[in-house]
């Protein structure tokens, strides 16, 4: 079944509780972590996401947007984070290697992200290890971008290796989800949709998570 995870970016951050409440019906909670070195923005850290961690028993999906982020991987997976996923851009091969075993050492599941325009073929070595790929449909930065719908081949190519292969490996795409994209990206092999604008611009959420679900 697709999963859906809400990206707290596009929320009111002054009533953050009420905002995660009105999501529950979601499968994971997204968090956008920004340093304003490896993306254009400065969102939110560990303070939060300890917070969060405490008001909900929803998976969270911690999104390191940070140069270097191996310094913070396990952190992230301490603080509260099941899921963590970092950009292959940002790390030495061999710093994505310790860190995905430090994530996994942690307990918890370990992800790697690429932007627009880094290939599908950077997480092929390793892809056997990963719990999630992320694929950037937008620059990262912002919420309520437009999709970028040449992404989708990377998507299929990602779902192509994965099955192939016989990994576990789930594919997310976060960037520009609406209903129609959504559509687009379950085709290409997506697995998990993150929607941020989508999900908090709409005017019944619990309906919109159901309809990107496919179940209406
Ligand atoms: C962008 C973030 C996204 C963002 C998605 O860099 O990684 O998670 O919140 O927002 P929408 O769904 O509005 O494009
Ligand atoms: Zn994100």
């Amino acid at each position: 079944m697709i999963k859906i995870a809400p990206s707290i970016l596009t929320a009111d951050f002054t009533r953050l509780g009420d905002e995660i409440d009105s999501i529950g019906a979601a499968d994971y909670l997204h968090f956008d972590v920004m340093d304003g070195v490896f993306v254009p923005n400065i969102s939110i850290g560990l303070p939060v996401l300890e917070s969060v961690r405490k008001i909900t028993d929803m998976p969270l999906d911690a999104h390191l947007m940070i140069t270097s982020p191996a310094r913070y991987t396990a952190r992230f997976a301490e603080t509260g984070a099941d899921i963590v996923v970092f950009h292959v851009e940002a790390e030495t091969g061999e710093n994505i290697r310790s860190a995905i075993n430090e994530i996994h050492s942690l307990g918890k599941k370990a992800g790697l992200s690429v932007k627009p325009g880094t290939p599908a073929e950077t997480l092929f070595p390793y892809m056997e290890n990963l719990d999630a790929a992320l694929v950037m449909t937008v620059e990262p930065g912002f919420g309520g971008q437009k999709f970028i719908a040449e992404m989708l081949p990377k998507i299929s190519e990602l779902r192509r290796f994965i099955d192939s292969r016989g990994f576990s490996c789930e594919i997310e795409v976060d960037g520009g989800i609406n209903i129609e994209t959504a559509r687009q990206c379950v085709g290409a092999g997506a697995d998990i949709l993150v929607v941020g604008s989508g999900i908090f611009e709409a005017p019944d959420r619990a309906a919109r998570i159901a309809e990107l679900r496919n179940e209406n």
